[in-house]
C-alpha cells in the first residue's frame, strides 16, 4: 500500500521542489499551497527563511501565521503535492481564501492524493486547535471542491466573486472531529506518521 506523510521543507528537497514547481509550468496549471515557492525557484534558501517568518507571525489583518509541507510519498521518496496552512484567519481569509490552500503535482492527479493531503491537512489542523475549518474554490475547479466534499465538507455559500476570482466561488466548512471519525477507516492506514513541529506554540485568536 501507498504511504504518505508531510515533511516540513529543508535544504534537502531544494531540486525536488524547483522541479515540483517547474512541472506547474510545463503543464500551465495553476499553482496553489506552496507558501509561494514559485516566488523564490532562484532563492530557495530564502523561501526557507520566508517560511519560518510565516510561522511565527502575528497575525494581522495583513498575513497570519501558516504552515506549509511537502506532501511526500513514502514508497519512492517523492513530493506529490504541497499544502499551505493558515493557523488563523484574519478578516480578509474569513472571506475569501480561508484556511488551507493546496496541490497535486501534475501527473499524480486524478489518484485520489487530494483527499489524503487534505485528510492529513486537517489532523495538521486539529492539532493546533482548529476545530471546523473554512475553505472555498472556484466553481470551475471541481477537483477542488469535490475533495473538500468528499472529507465532508458542507458547501455554506455560492457567490459570484467580483473581488478576488472574478468567477463563483463555493465556500465549504468541514468539522474536523466528524470528517477524521468518518474518514479516518480510508486513510489512516496510509499515513506513515504525522509530522508537527510544535516548538513555538502559541495561543492564537481562531
Ligand atoms: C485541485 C487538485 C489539488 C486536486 O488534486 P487531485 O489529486 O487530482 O484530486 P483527487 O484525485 O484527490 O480527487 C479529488 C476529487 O476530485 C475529483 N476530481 C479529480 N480531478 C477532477 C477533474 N479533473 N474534474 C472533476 N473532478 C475531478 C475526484 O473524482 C475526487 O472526487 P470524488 O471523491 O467525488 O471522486 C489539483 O487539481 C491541483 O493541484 N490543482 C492546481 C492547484 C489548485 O487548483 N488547488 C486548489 C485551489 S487552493
Amino acid at each position: 500500500m501507498e504511504k504518505f506523510y508531510y515533511e516540513i521543507p529543508s535544504i534537502a528537497r531544494k531540486n525536488e521542489a524547483i522541479e515540483y514547481i517547474n512541472e506547474f509550468y510545463e503543464y500551465k496549471s495553476d499553482i496553489h499551497g506552496t507558501g509561494g515557492l514559485q516566488r523564490f525557484l532562484d532563492n530557495y534558501e530564502g523561501w526557507l527563511e520566508k517560511l519560518e517568518e510565516d510561522y511565527k507571525r502575528e497575525p494581522n489583518e495583513e498575513k497570519v501565521p501558516a504552515r506549509t509541507y511537502f506532501l511526500i510519498r513514502s514508497n519512492d521518496n517523492k513530493i506529490i503535492g504541497m499544502i499551505n496552512i493558515r493557523l488563523a484567519l484574519n478578516e480578509r481569509l474569513k472571506k475569501y481564501g480561508g484556511h488551507i490552500g493546496y496541490s497535486i503535482r501534475p501527473k499524480e492527479r486524478g489518484k485520489g492524493y487530494n483527499k489524503i493531503n487534505l485528510y492529513l491537512g486537517l489532523k495538521i489542523c486539529k492539532e493546533y486547535g482548529i476545530e471546523k475549518v473554512f475553505m472555498d474554490a472556484d466553481k470551475e475547479n471541481p477537483a477542488s471542491w469535490k475533495t473538500m466534499e468528499s472529507l465532508g465538507g458542507i458547501n455554506i455559500r455560492e457567490y459570484y466573486d467580483d473581488e478576488n476570482a472574478h468567477c463563483i466561488v463555493k465556500d465549504y466548512e468541514i468539522h474536523i472531529n466528524d470528517s477524521i471519525k468518518n474518514n479516518s477507516t480510508i486513510y489512516e492506514p496510509m499515513i506513515e506518521k504525522v509530522t508537527l513541529n510544535k516548538d513555538i506554540e502559541k495561543d492564537y485568536e481562531l
